[in-house]
């Protein structure tokens, strides 16, 4: 089966999250069900720079206004398709954000170019190939379903669209709607329409043949007012083509015994092994080196998603036990200078690195003895993976996907030996401020933590069975035997 995936980001070219992550590794895990993925991106300078071997496919004088060059090629194992529009893409750095910390004021179009091509690769456009089944993600692809259906090509291929993260919605005035080279009728409850505005996002949700979330507790969650975003009565209407698969990780990328940022690598499950990291680790960021305080770290957007203001605001209360905080994250301005004057002011108790660096985000689950994800929603979060399976102890808030991973330290988990983290909720400064003197109560108790470390370490944090779950979805949209992908 032939699958085309349309995504405005994909490690290990351009990424800003999870969702590059999941677009860079998803294709190689789908090849051992049968399932061939090229996927299509917008000419980022990375991305022209990776791209070996490229031929042009497709010269098209005028997409929604701009000269368009498709290029075909390879990059690191992946097959891809490249819009290449210099005036639209050719920039550095955040493929959203401009250096002012504005959104690109042109992103609609930037968007709706990178849809509106793959709608023509999906209908045929370049010679010898044709993809059986489109999956699209989230809102920057959310337009490929609208222009496959008002094309009205007969024989389109159906569309699969991933929900990454609803609370990004990508909405437009509507009189951008002839700019995007939608056709009136689009404007619509049915269509594109979003309270009088157009919605990217909403326009896959509605025309979509198949929705994913990204984890299942997400899939259920987003049906309710509280993590609908305003789109849950759309998606209870819905709810027969929604399911929910969990995200996977690249284990090759997350090896503690072969990843380059580690700095004493050790197997998978070695607590033992593992320990000299956090001696470094402490050293090197210019903490105590003390081996009984809790070391604890975050590696994250700092965002109010991810309730790094809550964990601000409760880091003083912490440091008057033996906690340590190391931050490695980039966010919001006010968030940052919190940290910052956090720093400033317990330089004994905290470290952060206010910047994107995978080199310490990987070294972290390495050495700190928890990790923390205090989200206030979570569509799946990739980062409790890297925490268990580098034996680092997740503390969690119990929303989304870190519902579907976590094993709360509960007593009767404890007692049975199935525990691998700790869960919280609601999300709010006090039930975090608990949860972390919970771990550290547990992390006194050698042979618990010991254990809630090794269930991590085991807990399959894979592609592996999930991918299944893909590749069984896309062989029944085309109508094959969904057993196949066994
Ligand atoms: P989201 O996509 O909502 O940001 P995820 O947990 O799904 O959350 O994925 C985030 C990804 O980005 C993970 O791979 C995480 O390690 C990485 N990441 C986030 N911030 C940083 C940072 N400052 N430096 C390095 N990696 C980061
Ligand atoms: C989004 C979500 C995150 C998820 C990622 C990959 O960025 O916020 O929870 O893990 O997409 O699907």
């Amino acid at each position: 089966l032939q699958l085309l995936s349309v995504a405005s980001e994909m490690y290990p070219f351009v990424k800003t999250g999870g969702l590059g992550d999941v677009v860079g590794s998803l294709p190689s895990a789908l090849r051992s069900y049968g399932i061939h993925t090229r996927t299509i991106l917008p000419g980022y300078r990375a991305v022209m720079a990776a791209l070996e071997d490229r031929r042009l496919v497709e010269n098209f004088p005028n997409v929604l206004g701009h000269g368009v060059h498709l290029w075909e090629g390879t990059a690191r194992g992946h097959h891809l398709l490249v819009v290449d529009v210099p005036s639209l893409y050719d920039r550095p750095g955040n493929p959203y954000i401009a250096p002012n910390g504005h959104d690109w004021h042109d992103n609609g179009i930037r968007y709706a170019v990178l849809s509106r091509v793959a709608a023509y690769v999906a209908q045929g456009c370049i010679p010898d190939w044709r993809p059986d089944v489109v999956q699209t993600h989230d809102w920057q692809a959310g337009l490929v379903a609208a222009y496959l259906r008002y094309d009205g090509v007969e024989a389109s291929p159906p569309v699969a669209h991933v929900i990454h993260n609803l609370a990004f919605q990508g909405l437009f005035p509507r009189e951008m709607l002839e700019t995007f080279g939608l056709p009136s009728e689009a404007f619509t409850l049915e269509g594109v329409e979003y309270y009088g505005q157009i919605g990217f996002m909403k326009a896959a949700l509605q025309i979509a043949d198949r929705l994913t979330a990204v984890s299942p507790t997400y899939a259920e969650e987003i049906q309710t007012p509280e993590f609908g975003m305003g789109l849950d009565g759309l998606l209870r209407a819905r709810s027969h083509v929604l399911s929910g698969i969990l995200n996977g990780i690249d284990l090759k990328e997350w090896n503690p015994a072969t990843d380059a940022a580690v700095i004493f690598p050790y197997e998978v499950g070695d607590i033992v092994g593992r320990r000299a990291n956090k001696r470094v680790f402490q050293a090197e960021f210019g903490l105590p080196q003390n081996p009984d305080a809790l070391l604890l770290g975050i590696v994250s957007r700092l965002t109010t998603q991810k309730g790094a203001d809550l964990l601000a605001e409760i880091a003083p209360r912490l440091f008057e036990h033996p906690i340590q905080l190391a931050v490695v994250g980039v966010g919001d301005a006010d968030i940052m200078r919190s940290f910052a004057a956090l720093q400033a002011r317990y330089p004994r108790n905290i470290v952060c690195h206010l910047r994107y660096s995978e080199t310490l985000g990987h070294r972290l689950h390495s050495a700190v003895d928890a990790s923390l994800v205090p989200s206030r929603f979570e569509p799946c979060g990739l980062t409790q993976f890297h925490a268990l399976r580098y034996g680092s102890v997740p503390i969690a808030a119990r929303v989304g996907g870190l519902t579907d991973t976590i094993v709360d330290a509960n007593t009767a988990a404890t007692y049975e030996g199935v525990a691998n983290g700790i869960l919280f909720s609601p999300t709010d400064r006090d039930t975090l401020f608990n949860a972390i003197r919970r771990a550290q109560n547990l992390f006194r108790q050698k042979s618990v933590w010991a254990r809630l470390q090794r269930n991590g370490a085991l807990h399959d944090v894979s592609w592996e069975g999930k991918a299944a779950n893909y590749a069984r979805l896309f062989l029944e949209m085309v109508g094959r035997n969904p057993n196949e992908a066994e």
